[in-house]
């Protein structure tokens, strides 16, 4: 299965989501994750690197690929349950191959003008790659929300911009919280940093309907059943060999 993280607006939360959704999916999925870093500023890489010096928590393979990367993410695919996508802030090649292979594409979205305005293009780059790879499901989600009441508007005219464009927008959103920005810095995930707190809910429930689950034990026997229809088990090779093997910066 391959998730694409993506879209054009720098500071839009991309990173941050696929880092939250790597640990979501391996620490309460059980589910083998690489982490695949397309942006030459290396920030899932580093947080990948940062995680990886505490012993404590789960591993998370990352692997940096830039360019023609269709090929790759197909054999990478042959070995994890899930790869995830951080495709950095621009339409790039590796946007679109990783496009033309995803099953998913989870593109953030603030609601700010400066963002909305990106829809159009985005639109444009999804029917394209939809011609060849049809099964791809997109969905817009709206994250870093104002949590004043009185905002609420925005949230809601945001999510009418993408609907205009006839492009499906989650109904889960994120909310702007400091602990997403604390978290990262070490190399964290919400969920690691509170299990129970509201960010960590919005993680679970935004993935959760992007994948078309109700619960996280539904997405975890997903992954079970992929693991058996493929006949493989739960591990896949060590983060190490696949960097040494893929890496390319
Ligand atoms: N929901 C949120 N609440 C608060 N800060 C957030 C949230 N999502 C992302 N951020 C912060 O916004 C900044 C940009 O996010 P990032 O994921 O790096 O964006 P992108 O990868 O799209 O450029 C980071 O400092 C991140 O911690
Ligand atoms: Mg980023």
């Amino acid at each position: 299965m391959i998730l694409l993280v993506g879209g054009e607006k720098g500071g839009s939360g991309k990173s941050c989501l696929a880092q939250n959704t790597a640990v979501y999916l391996a620490k309460e999925c059980n589910a083998s994750v690489m982490l695949v870093d397309c942006d030459p500023q290396r920030t899932s890489a580093d947080w990948a690197q940062a995680r990886g010096n505490n012993p404590d928590l789960t591993k998370i393979n990352c692997v940096q690929m830039y360019g023609k990367i269709r090929s790759d993410l197909l054999s990478l695919q042959k070995a994890y349950d899930i790869i995830i996508i951080d495709c950095g802030g621009q339409d790039s090649l590796a946007l679109r191959a990783s496009l033309s292979v995803a099953n998913y594409a989870l593109l953030p979205l603030r609601p700010k003008r400066r963002d909305l305005k990106t829809v159009a293009h985005m639109d444009e780059l999804l029917a394209t790659c939809q011609m060849i790879n049809p099964e791809l499901k997109a969905n817009f989600v709206i994250t870093q929300c104002p949590s004043l009441p009185n905002q609420g508007k925005r949230i809601i005219e945001a999510k009418e911009v993408c609907k205009t464009w006839g492009i499906p927008v989650l109904d889960s959103v994120t909310y702007h919280r400091n602990v997403y920005d604390d978290s990262e810095e070490s190399g964290l995930s919400v969920i690691e940093t509170e299990g129970e707190s509201k960010a960590a809910e919005e993680i679970r429930g935004l993935v959760n309907e992007l994948m078309g689950v109700g619960c996280t034990e539904e997405l975890a026997e997903r992954f079970e059943k992929q693991r058996q229809q493929l006949g493989r088990g739960t591990y896949a090779i060590s983060g190490s060999q696949e960097k040494s093997a893929y890496a390319y910066a």
